[in-house]
């Protein structure tokens, strides 16, 4: 378990996970072996990352527990009793393709704990459209790559804060530990490297500008954090 996957765990609340692409089966194993949830589902798409977190859970001695299941997304997974629903270590968009499949997502209010490793934008753009509220977001470091471990909620309304590009790059990060100045940063970063890539072609003028102002503005409550 690394930094990343050990925040996912910190961000799961029930008994019952199922685990998205789940390759080795690390997650749910840490959440069993640990008492943190009573029983989970380990799913992959693939033969291969299944067999191996079948070979964890059985070195771990934890097959009465965690059953594994060969699934792309939630198409093959029982919904019955899943209180939690990780997906770590994907894009954002397979993410929230994922989510827009499975209608009972919303209709249990399931707990999702969701980490998206490219197209942050895009899966939280999905979520505020899709009346997906983010509870809790999470920065993690780990050397030179900081992720954002997201806690969301169907709630059938829109949220209340709003889809604006501060939203979009760095939900609801905030500047009051490293990890999240460095998650901050890194997201002012890109801002700042998409606006002025597009001023310098010359399109999206408008949007470019909005980009410039957001990074300048996350700088500006990173220059007053301590
Ligand atoms: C980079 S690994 C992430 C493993 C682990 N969740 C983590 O965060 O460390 C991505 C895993 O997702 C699986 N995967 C990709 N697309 C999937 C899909 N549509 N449904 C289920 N699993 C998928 C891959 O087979 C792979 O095992």
């Amino acid at each position: 378990m690394d930094k990343r996957l050990l925040t996912c765990a910190a961000l799961c609340v029930g008994d019952r996970l199922a685990d998205i692409g789940t390759d080795h089966g690390y997650l749910p194993c840490y959440m069993v072996k640990n008492g943190l949830c009573k029983t989970a589902l380990a799913c992959d798409v693939a033969e291969k990352p299944l067999q191996s977190a079948k070979e964890h859970i059985s070195r771990s001695g934890l097959e009465n527990s965690i059953e594994t299941v060969l699934s792309d997304g939630l198409d093959s997974v029982d919904s019955n009793g899943i209180t939690d629903i990780s997906i770590a270590g994907m894009g954002g968009e397979l993410i929230a393709d994922i989510l827009s499949r499975a209608e009972w997502v919303r209709k249990n209010r399931v707990n999702l704990v969701l980490q998206p490793m490219t197209k942050w934008d895009v899966l939280r753009k999905w979520l505020y459209d899709n009346c997906f509220e983010i509870k809790k977001e999470l920065p993690s470091q780990e050397g030179r790559f900081v992720y954002s471990v997201m806690q969301a909620v169907y709630t059938g309304e829109k949220p209340s804060y709003s889809c604006d590009l501060r939203y979009l790059y760095c939900g609801l990060v905030s500047a009051d530990s490293p990890d999240g100045r460095a998650y901050l940063e890194r997201q002012a970063f890109r801002l700042e490297t998409a606006g002025r890539g597009m001023l310098g072609s010359g399109e999206k003028s408008e949007l470019a500008a909005e980009m410039l102002k957001t990074a300048e503005s996350i700088r500006f409550e990173l220059s007053k954090e301590v």
